[in-house]
C-alpha cells in the first residue's frame, strides 16, 4: 500500500483527515466543531485552533486505521494551506510538516478552493475537466471554470458576505442556532418563497459577482419593521422568502455563465451546495442549456480532506526539507 497520500484540512472549524489510494477515497475523517461554536452563534477563531491542535492528531489515526493503514503506507502528506483561518490552517500545516518531515516524505500544500473542485476528481465516476463549477459555502462564494486538474480561474465571486454566511445570519435572526443553513431550508419548507418581496442583488450588473449583503440587511429592516410577535409568527415566510432569492441570484449567474461559456457540465461545491431548492434549480438550468450535473455526496461538498488529497494529485509536491520554513496563507493567492 506504499505511496498513499494523507490529507489534512484545517481552514475552519471542522478537522479532517483522509487517506487516498490514486482516486480511490479509502478514509475520509471529520470532527466537526459546531456545537463548541453553536454557543458564539459563528466560528470564533481561537476556539477553532484549540480545538484543531486537541483534534489534529486523533484525527489522523482514526482515518489510517479506518484506512487500515499506518505511516509506513504513506507517501506523501497533503495539506491546507489557504485560504482560511490563518491559525486554524497553521494548526494543519505545523502538523503535516511534523508528519512528513521525520519520513522525509513530501508535503503537497493545497489550496482550499482548489480542493472543493477536486472533489468532483475523485472515485468513482471522477468528471473529467472541462466543466463550469458554483462553489458555495459559508466562507466563499464563487463561479469557477475549471479546464484542467491542477488549478481554476474565477469567473465570478462575492463581493461582500459568502451565501452561506448570509444563510447563518439570517438563520440567527430567525433564532434557528448555528450552523443556519439546514435548519433555515427546513422552515422554509413550511413558507411561502413569495410572500415577503426581497431585493435582487446583482441583476443589471453583466458580470459573474454575486452580492448578499443586501438580502441579509433587507431581512434586517424587514423583521424590525414586523416586530418580534410579527417574527416569530411569519418566520416560515421569511425563511422561504430569503432562501428563494439567494437560490434565485445563485443560479441567474450560473445560467449566465453557462450560457457565456457554452459548458457542457456543471459541478456544485461547499456547503450551500446541500441544500435541496438549490440543488433542484440547478439541475432545471443544466436541463434548459443541456448541460450534464455533478453532484458529489455532501460528505464531499462540505469541508473535508479527501478533496484536499484529491487536489494533491494533481499539484506540486516540494520534496524534504524545502518545506520547513513553508507558510500558510489567509487569503486566496491568485495568479498574477
Ligand atoms: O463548506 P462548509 O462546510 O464550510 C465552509 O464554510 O467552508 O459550508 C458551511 C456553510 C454554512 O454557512 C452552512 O449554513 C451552509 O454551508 N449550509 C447550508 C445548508 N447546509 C449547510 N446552506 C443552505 N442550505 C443547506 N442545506
Ligand atoms: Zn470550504
Amino acid at each position: 500500500m506504499a505511496g498513499l497520500i494523507l490529507a489534512l484540512e484545517t481552514s475552519c472549524d471542522d478537522t479532517c483527515a483522509a487517506v487516498l489510494d490514486g482516486p480511490r477515497v479509502l478514509a475520509n475523517t471529520i470532527s466537526s466543531q459546531a456545537a463548541a461554536h453553536a454557543q458564539f452563534g459563528g466560528v470564533v477563531p481561537e476556539v477553532a485552533s484549540r480545538h484543531h491542535l486537541e483534534l489534529a492528531t486523533p484525527v489522523v489515526e482514526a482515518a489510517l486505521s479506518e484506512a487500515g493503514a499506518t505511516l509506513d503506507d504513506v507517501g506523501s502528506v497533503a495539506v491546507t494551506a489557504g485560504p482560511g483561518l490563518i491559525g486554524a490552517l497553521l494548526v494543519g500545516v505545523s502538523t503535516a510538516k511534523a508528519i512528513a518531515a521525520p519520513r522525509r516524505l513530501p508535503l503537497i500544500p493545497v489550496d482550499h478552493l482548489q480542493g472543493h473542485v477536486a472533489a468532483n476528481f475523485l472515485d468513482p465516476e471522477p468528471l473529467e475537466p472541462p466543466f463550469l463549477c458554483l462553489l458555495a459555502s459559508g466562507g466563499h462564494t464563487l463561479l469557477a471554470a475549471v479546464r484542467g486538474h491542477a488549478g481554476h480561474e474565477v469567473l465570478g465571486q462575492t463581493l461582500d458576505d459568502a451565501a452561506g454566511e448570509a444563510f447563518d445570519k439570517v438563520a440567527r435572526l430567525l433564532s434557528l442556532g448555528y450552523p443556519g443553513g439546514p435548519a433555515l431550508e427546513k422552515l422554509a419548507r413550511e413558507g411561502d418563497p413569495a410572500a415577503f418581496e426581497m431585493p435582487v442583488a446583482m441583476s443589471r450588473d453583466p458580470g459573474l459577482d454575486f452580492s448578499f449583503s443586501g438580502l441579509k440587511t433587507a431581512l434586517v429592516y424587514l423583521c424590525r419593521d414586523l416586530g418580534p410577535d410579527g417574527v416569530s409568527e411569519r418566520r416560515a415566510d421569511l425563511a422561504a422568502s430569503f432562501q428563494a432569492a439567494a437560490v434565485g441570484q445563485l443560479v441567474a449567474k450560473l445560467e449566465r455563465a453557462l450560457k457565456g461559456g457554452g459548458w457542457q457540465a456543471v459541478a456544485l461545491g461547499g456547503g450551500v451546495a446541500a441544500n435541496g431548492p438549490l440543488r433542484g434549480a440547478v439541475r432545471e438550468a443544466c436541463e434548459r442549456n443541456g448541460a450534464a450535473l455533478k453532484l458529489v455526496g455532501l460528505e464531499l461538498c462540505t469541508d473535508n480532506a479527501a478533496m484536499i488529497g484529491s487536489a494533491a494529485r494533481f499539484a506540486e509536491p516540494i520534496p524534504y526539507p524545502g518545506y520547513l520554513a513553508y507558510d500558510a496563507f489567509a487569503t486566496p493567492k491568485r495568479a498574477a
